[in-house]
């Protein structure tokens, strides 16, 4: 019997998925949160879940070790876009890539230092806006950097902004707008699509009625 593996980011993102693996049918045979274990198998024989850090879901996928998987466009963007298609934007996790700075810093005369874990968006931002950069990479706690002058600035993401705020940060320009996304093994969309395509249909209905919903809330 053919497999299908889906590649899930843990953390966050995970917490947002669970329910909408549950609306397309595919639970988990064992509580994820509070298990060790990075593969699962679920209620359906034909699919298992793996938790990974975001970053190598996109690898994962790419090299067909996932046929599918789910993780930000801030890790796509910075990952590429080799070897998988993205072909449904799941509206969850959303929050923005962002440049951020002391607040009231003065402007940076000369080439400007950054500190990001997006190093490869980092250099295409500042690049494409003409702006001279040194990009420094780091893993985490990016809004200390500024702080304590290893960096004028940070790209990074932010969501209710508290972050920068407790840190005496500002956001200054807006990169991209960020929410996770399905991807799929362009191999494995070929040889599996009878497996595959009624997932995609799923996750694309239930896109479509929170898409729906919004709109009428908005509205009334
Ligand atoms: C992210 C990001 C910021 C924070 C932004 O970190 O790197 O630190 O969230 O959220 P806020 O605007 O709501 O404060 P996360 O907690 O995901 O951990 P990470 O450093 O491992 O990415």
């Amino acid at each position: 019997m053919s497999q299908l593996t889906i590649a899930l980011t843990k953390g966050r993102i995970l917490k947002e998925t669970l329910p909408l693996l549950a609306e397309v049918g595919i639970v988990p045979s064992e509580d994820i949160a509070s298990s060790r274990k990075l593969m699962f198998a679920t209620n359906r024989d034909d699919i298992r879940l793996l938790v990974l850090r975001g970053t190598d879901v996109p690898t994962y996928v790419q090299f067909g070790a996932a046929d599918l998987g789910i993780a930000g466009k801030d890790t796509l963007l910075e990952n590429g876009d080799d070897g998988y298609y993205e072909p449904i934007d799941l509206g969850i996790s959303r929050c923005r890539l962002m440049t951020a700075g002391m607040v009231d810093a003065p402007p940076v005369t000369g080439r400007i230092r950054v500190a990001t874990k997006y190093i490869n968006v980092a250099r295409r931002y500042y690049a494409e806006k003409g702006v001279q950069a040194d990009i420094i990479k780091l893993y985490g706690a990016m809004e200390l950097a500024p702080l304590i002058e290893l960096c004028d600035e940070i790209v990074d993401i932010v969501d209710t902004g508290n972050t920068l705020k407790a840190n005496g940060l500002e956001p200054r320009e807006l990169i991209d707008v960020v929410s996770s996304r399905l991807i799929v093994n362009k191999g494995a969309l070929k040889i599996k699509h009878k497996l595959i395509q009624p997932l995609l249909d799923g996750f694309s209905s239930l896109v479509a009625a929170r898409v729906q919903r919004e709109s009428e809330a908005a509205s009334a």
